[in-house]
């Protein structure tokens, strides 16, 4: 949990329904930043040699950048504040939506590296509902052969976390509230409403 008073002035923003889609996005960037700037804390650096104009010295770098993987539609408007903090990195996208009747994802994109053995990886999506996207993103993501998944999201259900949690996924969840519940739409109490269609309009 990221527990800060700009990233609660954020989640504030994105969770009232008086919040235009232009503030919406602006806001959940500013937040990912936040996140991800928590979410790399730990990340290990290697050091090298450097001259500043007055003498040599030694700095560091991210040892091996991770690669980022929004979850379309709603991980887009994270991508670009995730890559603006870890500009060494590349992107790989998948694409999925909840059918609104099972609430199981179904996948309409896979853009990832075939082998991410070694390779820290940071999922971006707002959300964590049922948790099934985040679930079927990450065994996308393991079966490729990474050990070390990082979920950034803005809000989490419990039963989405408690999902997370058994599925025997090498993952860590960072995210900036812990919400009550989720509605019998699977939507999340309170939440903010469906984050892609706040973002970029209903389909
Ligand atoms: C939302 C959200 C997550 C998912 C969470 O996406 O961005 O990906 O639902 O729900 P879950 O934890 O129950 O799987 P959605 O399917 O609405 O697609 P969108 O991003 O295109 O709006």
């Amino acid at each position: 949990m990221v527990d800060h008073p700009l990233a609660a002035a954020r989640l504030t923003a994105m969770r009232d329904v008086l919040t235009e889609p232009g503030a919406f996005r602006a806001a959940l960037g500013e937040l990912t930043t936040m996140l991800v700037y928590e979410a790399t804390r730990d990340l290990p650096v290697e050091r090298y040699d450097i001259n500043t104009p007055v003498s040599p010295t030694e700095g560091v770098r991210v040892a091996v950048p991770p690669l980022l993987v929004p979850v379309l539609r709603a991980g887009l408007g994270m991508a670009d504040p995730a890559l603006g903090l870890l500009p060494e990195s590349s992107m790989g996208f998948v694409g999925l939506a909840r059918d609104e009747k099972t609430f199981e994802p179904r996948a309409y994109l896979e853009s990832l590296p075939t082998d991410l053995t070694d390779r820290p990886v940071i999922v971006l999506d707002p959300m964590v509902a049922t948790g099934g996207s985040l679930e079927h993103c990450c065994r996308l993501i393991a079966d490729r052969g990474c050990t070390d998944i990082t979920v950034v999201c803005v809000l989490a259900a419990p039963e989405g976390i408690d999902r997370l949690a058994a599925a025997g996924l090498p993952l860590r969840l960072v995210t900036a509230s812990i919400d009550e519940r989720l509605n019998d739409r699977k939507f999340i109490v309170p939440g903010l409403g469906d984050a892609g269609d706040r973002q970029f309009g209903g389909m």
